[in-house]
């Protein structure tokens, strides 16, 4: 028989920065719930990728000297970057995205289309509040203290002309699904999205941008990008084939789960399935907003300096500890404080005691009293022995029932409610006394028989979340993987089972030393940061055809001016020759690699002069100048002084 299909998928990311423990905190859990999918035997298809357009990425290439594509390459296949973070925290995504992919850009482009054929897409002119971080526009109702709702920062008038989707034309089935209660979870989330959002009434949305260039254009009317949501959201589908032809199983997978953090609940749980409605397919089985980590009881921020990141915690305490403690500890729909003090008490306590220990003693317990191979005489179970074993037969269905409803932290919690049981059955079976008397070798074999299932079962069922610890731990009791039915059976394992003692799966740590240890770290690392990075050599960009090459004005220009931008650490502005005889202004992010920018004035550089305009720190751009980068160094583009100003570049 065919099996069942689940398609689950996280956020896709912005490449603005290297991700958090946030980020990965989403990413883990999406993991351990489609592996626990497949543990039941289903066909998973697991997404996650990329965000890669908007005006924020657009700044930041520019402010890094370097275009959006190259900006957001190194961030997302660099070294260090989101790729390399998704393999080592043991991510068994089975594709990733990104909105700059070809399939998904023609696909971007045939959506808005349908939906502007449909009449669901006209133009219009837009005015409001916009929050530039957010890339957000707000109506005044929605100001919080005249401030972005999301974010907290300034806004700012701002009109264009633009095309508009008719999400008011959707109010009222999208009311309708989220009333059915089982579309958004957790519940409270859905009095959220119809007090705030449902009943104020939805206005018509903003889906294209005419004030920046780094988007996927609407094919049918140049200048215009499609605003990133409508590009964003529709990956889920995109990512599957839909209206291209990478992929051919969006029949066979959607509608699936999308799993996202609280703050994009909103776009998710109105706008997403207006969407779909507007092109006639299905909404997705369930949206599930979970909770933010927070620092302090704060947002997670680089300007506060209190990022906590992943690859060191993951090199240090390993990463199926990381894991483990980011889904054992904070409720999946809630908030949460993260701190090291928890993350420190979280491995002490369950894992080097209540599973590492039960492992360590009962695998020696064997070794010692029996060579490593229990005796197939033992005693039946006695009462003591049968309420262990109902608890553990119990198990598999209550943790199957947590996991069902999205609630990786109870189904840790029924299996370690079992683990310490199991710790007490040792402690009140002492088979270091019954070992002294040869009659009882019998009952100390059943003992240690019902210790060896029992962490079989748990191993197994830890497998979602420790896939290389469960995979040890059935090495050592010489068990194959688990399947989810045999977690289901107490008694699978034959009665002289055998095991390979091994060290100790998770060290006791010193939690004083190593909080003063990290804090010595994270200064190592915070001064490392703010070295330029180490960057190699890019690999060979993908080719263009001439044709495109030939659109690009490259022209020499001579420096004519060159001064630091007051309010910014890293714009220069030029003032150029550009050989037409009047003066061009082009501001560039070089101000880090040249100190000294008078000392620039005569040269002969190059530059590209039809980019489109573009306002970085209040001033005007007109081109941009281009610069050669190795090994975090960038230097301009420096010409022989012979050649002329206005000499085109070929
Ligand atoms: N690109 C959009 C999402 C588009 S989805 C079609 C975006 N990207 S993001 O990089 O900002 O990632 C947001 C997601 O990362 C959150 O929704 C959440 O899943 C996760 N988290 C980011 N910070 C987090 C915490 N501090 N805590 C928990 N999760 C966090 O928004």
């Amino acid at each position: 028989m065919a099996k069942e299909k689940f398609f689950i998928t996280t956020p896709i990311y912005y490449p603005s920065d290297k991700l958090h423990i946030g980020h990965t905190y989403c990413t883990v859990a999406t993991d351990s719930i489609a592996r626990y999918k497949r543990l039941r035997g289903y066909d998973v298809l697991f997404l996650t990728g990329t965000d890669e357009h908007g005006q924020k990425i657009e700044e930041k290439a520019r402010e890094a000297g370097v275009t959006p594509k190259q900006f957001v390459d190194q961030i997302v296949e660099g070294p260090g970057g989101i790729l390399d973070l998704w393999k080592l925290m043991n991510i068994s995504n089975d594709r990733f995205i990104r909105t700059t992919d070809d399939y998904h850009v023609v696909a971007i482009q045939r959506i808005f289309r349908k939906m502007y054929d449909n009449g669901d897409i006209y133009k219009g002119k837009y005015s409001g509040m916009y929050c530039t971080p957010c890339e957000s526009f707000w109506t005044e109702s929605q100001l919080v203290n005249g401030k972005c709702p999301d974010c907290g920062r300034d806004v700012k008038y701002a009109e264009e002309e633009a095309y508009f989707f008719r999400l008011s034309k959707y109010a009222k089935p999208v009311r309708d699904l989220l009333e059915t209660g089982t579309f958004l979870e957790p519940a409270s989330r859905v009095n959220e999205m119809i007090k705030n959002f449902i009943e104020p009434g939805l206005e018509d949305l903003c889906v294209s941008r005419t004030s920046f260039s780094w988007g996927i254009p609407v094919d049918f009317d140049p200048g215009h990008v499609v605003y990133v949501w409508i590009d964003a959201l529709a990956n889920y589908i995109t990512a599957l084939g839909y209206e291209n032809d990478r992929y051919h199983d969006y029949a066979d997978y959607w509608p699936g789960v999308n799993i996202v953090g609280k703050e994009i609940v909103r776009f998710h749980s109105i706008i997403w399935p207006a969407m779909l409605m507007s092109l006639g397919e299905p909404v997705p089985k369930k949206v599930f907003g979970h909770g933010w980590l927070l620092i302090d009881g704060g947002k997670m921020s680089k300007s506060k300096g209190n990022v906590a990141d992943p690859y060191l915690l993951a090199e240090r305490y390993g990463v199926d500890a990381l894991r483990f403690f980011l889904l054992r500890t904070f409720p999946f729909g809630s908030d949460g404080n993260f701190s090291n003090e928890l993350l420190i008490s979280c491995i002490n306590a369950d894992l080097a005691n209540d599973l590492g220990n039960l492992v360590s003693r009962t695998t020696a317990m064997v070794q010692k009293y029996f060579g490593g191979r229990l005796p197939a005489e033992q005693e039946a179970d006695d009462a003591m022995d049968a309420e262990l074993v109902s608890m553990v037969s119990a198990l598999h269905a209550r943790y199957g029932g947590e996991m069902d409803r999205f609630a990786p932290q109870n189904a840790l919690a029924e299996v370690f409610k079992v683990l310490s049981r199991a710790n007490k059955y040792i402690d009140e079976n002492t088979p270091w006394i019954l070992v002294r008397d040869e009659a009882k070798k019998p009952r100390l074999a059943r003992v240690l028989y019902n210790l060896l299932e029992t962490i079989r079962i748990c191993a197994g069922l830890l497998t979602p979340f420790m896939p290389d610890t469960a995979a040890e731990i059935e090495r050592r009791i010489h068990v194959e993987p688990a399947t989810w039915e045999s977690l289901g059976q107490f008694g699978l394992l034959p009665a002289d089972a055998a095991v390979t003692p091994g060290e100790a799966l998770f060290p006791r740590i010193d939690m004083d030393k190593e909080l003063e240890a990290l804090e010595a770290l994270s200064a190592a690392q915070k001064e490392k940061a703010a070295q330029p990075a180490k960057t190699g050599v890019p690999p060979v960009l993908p080719e263009v055809s001439i044709d495109d090459f030939a659109k690009c004005d490259f022209r020499v220009c001579r420096i004519l001016a060159c001064e630091k931008v007051a309010n910014s650490d890293k714009l220069l502005r030029f003032t150029l020759d550009d050989g037409s005889g009047a003066e061009r202004q082009i501001l560039s992010g070089m101000a880090p690699y040249y100190p000294e920018p008078q000392a620039l004035v005569g040269k002969k550089v190059v530059a590209i002069l039809n980019l489109p305009a573009r306002k970085m720190a209040g001033l005007e751009s007109n081109g941009m100048l281009l610069s050669a980068e190795r090994d975090g160094k960038v230097y301009l583009t420096i010409l022989d002084d012979a050649v002329p100003a206005g000499a085109q570049i070929s």
